[in-house]
């Protein structure tokens, strides 16, 4: 190839990455709050700390990972019944406008009900279970689960909307995953999804 139009297309490819990456990040949050005020807040909550558990918490969350999950809701490539018709009718800008939103929120404390279960829960999360192959939790979601852009955060999340994803994953109903998850819940007991599910409520 020329070197010259080599050159002008890694420049291109250069410019356009960048374009792309402002994009994604360039939700704003004051839209969002509108946009979350009326479609979002009877299950979400006004600050995406909703009160009831089925539905998750998502203050605090990056919005990378909201906007991804909204995205994929929009096209399909996660299923809810519930969430793709809402993701569905929102466009690229308000999707980016409402995660910048609620990644913007200050999560607010889970509620353990089994205190029972939290020693087992954190050591699934710190150390895995190296019998089944569980790997550790906290090596992908951090050490408090407060996640980053690729890994979500977990901390303080209710216990049935985990135990729900962690089911998802294991069935394979969830495959968003590039099977990362996937292969994680296919290796845990019933009795561990319950543990670690209450152990990450605990997480602040
Ligand atoms: C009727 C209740 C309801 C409404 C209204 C609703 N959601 Fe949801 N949302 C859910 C449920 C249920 C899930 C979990 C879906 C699943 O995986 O089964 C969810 C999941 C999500 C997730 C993925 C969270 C994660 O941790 O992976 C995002 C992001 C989200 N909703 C954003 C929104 C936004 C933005 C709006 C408003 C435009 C909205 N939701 C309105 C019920 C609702
Ligand atoms: C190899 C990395 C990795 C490990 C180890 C891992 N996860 Fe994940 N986890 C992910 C990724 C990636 C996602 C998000 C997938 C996506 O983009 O939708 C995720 C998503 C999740 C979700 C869904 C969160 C939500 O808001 O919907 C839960 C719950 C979860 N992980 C729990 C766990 C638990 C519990 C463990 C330990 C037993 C664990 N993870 C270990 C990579 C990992």
């Amino acid at each position: 190839m020329n070197p010259y139009l080599k050159l002008l297309g890694i420049g291109l490819l250069a410019t356009f990455h960048s374009a792309v990456g402002i994009a994604q990040s360039s939700g704003d949050p004051a839209k969002g709050k509108e946009i979350v005020a009326k479609t979002c807040v009877a299950c979400h909550g006004v600050d995406g700390n909703g009160p009831v558990p089925n539905f998750p918490k998502l203050a605090g969350t990056d919005a990378g990972y909201l906007l991804k999950q909204l995205r994929e809701f929009k096209n399909k490539r996660r299923t809810s019944e519930v969430m793709e018709p809402i993701a569905g009718a929102l466009s690229a800008d308000e999707m980016a406008d409402a995660a910048a939103f609620f990644a913007s929120q200050k999560p607010a404390p889970g509620t353990v009900k089994d205190p029972s279960l939290l020693d087992a829960g954190k050591k699934l999360w710190t150390d895995g279970n190296p019998t089944s192959g569980v790997p550790a939790c906290a090596g992908c979601h951090g050490d408090r689960g407060q996640g980053d852009e690729r890994y979500p955060r977990l901390a303080g999340q209710y216990s049935e909307y985990t135990q729900d994803q962690l089911g998802q994953f294991k069935s394979g109903k969830r495959k968003n995953d590039k099977r990362q998850m996937q292969a994680v819940a296919d290796r845990m007991s019933e009795q561990e999804i319950k543990a670690v599910a209450e152990y990450i409520a605990n997480l602040p």
